[in-house]
């Protein structure tokens, strides 16, 4: 059994994948580690919680060490538009922490996950089908450490054996914990607005087209490329991986065949909708596919429904 290390636990990744690891390896066998936001109930009651600053790399290899750790899922990292705001920051934790982790992962033979992300592309990216490998140059200082992150990993995968592994995840949509200063967070509030006012303010442009992804399926794709086999992948990082691609106006349009008084109207953000603008619409996941087998469960109609239902009940039970 794997004993495994959650950082960024308390975020919008890492609470949802925390429980999934838990039910499949043993709660016992899972450390939800969060530093910001406070942890949800699940969270702390179902197995064990410490708080930890990823930037402060004898506390994180404290934990490392005297769990006994095997894997490390590291997912404490500020998110693209809060990034642009404070960039020393962003380059501190983002890059600081996986440096971290690194180490720690070297030190004591772990294996690492790191999401990256659409954001580790940039305006010379080509926009449609994104290869695999092809120019990257993102623009946005998240992006560079999401670049510099893929890179890193391979870097101690080559020089130390460290079995580093990672996808770049699209926007992520789901219904537990809120994302918190991303570009794609529009993608999520707008089923709360739906649900509340059915009207939604959209921060990015109706025809702003990029990749999405389900949860659950973000949840399957950390999993399975972490237990695949080795001798299968030709990459280890950075893998490709998508779902689903829209626009605003295609998301409200989705959410109206169940709420057909539900209403949007554009209010641009010039800084979220340049930083989307940067990023591909939709990438070729056929790396994934083939390397570890990696098969994305919901399309656009099918995580409308489950996000609807979940969110309505959601706001019923508060
Ligand atoms: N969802 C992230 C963001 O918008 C991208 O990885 O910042």
């Amino acid at each position: 059994m794997p004993k495994i290390l959650v950082t960024g636990a308390t975020g919008q990744i890492g609470a949802e994948l925390t429980l999934a690891l838990r039910e499949r390896y043993g709660a016992e066998n899972v450390v939800a580690a969060g530093h910001r936001r406070e942890p949800s109930g699940d969270l702390a009651q179902t197995g064990p919680y410490c708080r930890l600053d990823v930037r402060d790399a004898a506390a994180l290899d404290a934990v490392v060490s005297g769990q006994h750790c095997t894997a490390i899922y590291h997912l404490a990292a500020l998110l693209s538009a809060v990034a642009e705001e404070q960039p020393l920051q962003a380059w501190d934790i983002n890059m600081n922490g996986l440096l971290n982790v690194l180490e720690s992962a070297r030190k004591h033979r772990c294996q690492v996950f790191f999401p990256s992300s659409i954001a580790a592309f940039g305006p010379d990216t080509p926009p449609f089908d994104t290869p695999q490998d092809t120019v990257q140059h993102p623009a946005t200082i998240y992006g560079i450490t999401k670049a510099a992150g893929e890179l890193l990993c391979d870097y101690y995968h080559r020089r130390y054996g460290v079995d580093a592994r990672g996808v770049r995840y699209p926007g992520l949509i789901s219904n537990q914990v809120l994302p918190g200063g991303g570009t794609t967070d529009y993608a999520v509030d707008i089923f709360y607005a739906a649900v509340q006012q059915r009207h939604y303010d959209c921060f990015l442009r109706a025809d702003t087209q990029l990749d999405m992804m389900y949860m659950p399926d973000a949840i399957v794709a950390a999993v399975q490329l972490m237990e695949a086999d080795a001798n299968r992948l030709t990459h280890r990082n950075g893998f490709n991986i998508a779902a689903m691609s829209f626009t605003p106006a295609q998301l409200a349009a989705a959410i109206q065949r169940h709420l057909p008084d539900f209403t949007i109207a554009y209010a641009v953000d010039p800084l979220r909708q340049a930083i989307a603008d940067s990023w591909p619409r939709h990438m070729d996941d056929s790396a994934a596919r083939t390397e570890w087998g990696w098969r994305p469960q919901f399309d656009l109609p099918g995580m409308v429904a489950d996000m609807l239902t979940h969110i309505a009940a959601k706001l019923q039970n508060d």
